[in-house]
């Protein structure tokens, strides 16, 4: 395999700390990993092959001299919490577009390789039965609806890429995750509803609250473990005879497509076979709440999500293999770890 060195920006966040864990444990690249805090990837640090600087994105002395190291970007520093999108939108489009134009500038005049993680929530209210990048249409909400600062922010950078693809000839690939979940995915403790909805679920009964159906709960996601899409991740960072180049990708499981009522009844049932959880289960109930109640004025949702995966299948040689019932298992050991760790602290 061809040494590479990854600047991995946002590297203790979800996608990033797995990412890591992955290309150190099963490839020969560097990482160079940039966040604000290391506290999930402790165990990595003294790693002869990652090199960790502390750091805000918006320092742009420090993101040059990161840049200017390696040969692959990824910018995975940003908001990806629904809430966080009506609470605080300008926060999300000043970090997830203003801060990463920076990055993708700086790669495009430096000549560096981008890996742009875009949204499964660009496609917005599409009602096609599968979303595909390059037939479906991007259908957003009004203004007054805040929760489309994060899709329109996305969206923006995804055009702005591509223009440079062209015009500017960076080399870029756009991927678009599509509901992974996974161990680390939102603080767990969290009691401001900030989390997205596993994690959230899995809150509520670790603290013997009722899980809330938002609306009803009839919405569908396809839930997408973390390891199948890091698997994706790491292809296009290979990039074997630069198949991925200029290419846009979903990476998600449409086998894996499930409604949020369902999920929750799925987690709760799972509840009883995990410590920690067992206990509190019993008194759940999971019950409904109004989108204004749970997000503030401004929420609208997506009723369904699939992903069209067959070109991202075929160019990288993957396929997405865990079920959501085989994810949710992992997900809950992962915490049964940590929360077993915290006790041992306390
Ligand atoms: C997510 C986030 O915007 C991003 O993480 C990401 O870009 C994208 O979608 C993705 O991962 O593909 P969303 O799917 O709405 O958006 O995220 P969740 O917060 O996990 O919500 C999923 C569904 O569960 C929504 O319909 C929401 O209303 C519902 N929900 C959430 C509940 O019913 N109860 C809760 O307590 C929390």
């Amino acid at each position: 395999m061809e040494k590479k060195r990854v600047l991995i920006f946002g590297v203790n966040g979800f996608i990033g700390q797995h990412l890591l864990k992955h290309i150190l444990g099963k490839t020969n690249w560097l990482v160079i990993g940039n966040d604000l805090a290391n506290n999930s990837i402790r165990l990595f640090l003294r790693n002869p092959r990652f090199e960790f600087h502390r750091g805000n994105i918006r320092n742009e002395k420090l993101i040059k001299k990161l840049v200017s190291k390696c040969d692959v970007v990824v910018p995975l520093a940003g908001i990806a919490t629904p809430k966080v999108y009506i609470t605080d939108p300008l926060r999300v489009y000043e970090i997830d577009f203003e801060a990463n134009l920076f990055i993708v500038r700086l790669c495009a005049k430096l000549k560096k390789r981008i890996i742009w993680p875009s949204t499964s929530e660009v496609y917005g209210m599409s009602t096609d039965t599968e979303f595909h990048p390059e037939t479906s249409n991007l259908v957003m909400g009004p203004i007054v609806k805040m929760r489309w600062i994060y899709a329109a922010s996305k969206q923006l950078m995804d055009r702005i890429i591509f223009a440079y693809g062209r015009d500017k000839g960076l080399d870029f690939t756009i991927f678009r995750p599509f509901n992974w979940i996974g161990y680390g995915q939102d603080n767990i403790h969290d009691t401001n509803g900030n989390p997205r909805v596993i994690t959230q679920f899995l809150g509520n009964i670790l603290r013997g609250e009722n899980m809330r159906l938002v609306d009803g709960g009839s919405n569908r996601r396809s839930f997408t473990h973390i390891d199948d899409g890091i698997g994706a991740l790491i292809k296009i960072i290979e990039n074997r005879k630069n198949i991925s180049s200029g290419k846009i990708y979903n990476i998600g499981n449409p086998k894996n497509n499930h409604s949020i009522r369902n999920l929750a009844e799925s987690i709760l049932k799972m509840a009883p076979k995990y410590k920690f959880f067992r206990d509190r289960a019993k008194n759940v109930s999971i019950v409904g709440i109004t989108s204004k109640k749970h997000y503030g004025e401004g929420y609208e949702d997506i009723l369904n999500r699939t992903p069209y995966i067959k070109n991202t299948m075929k160019d990288l040689g993957w396929k997405p293999k865990i079920s959501l019932a085989e994810g949710l298992k992992l997900t809950f050991a992962g915490y049964v770890e940590q929360i077993q760790k915290e006790k041992r602290v306390s």
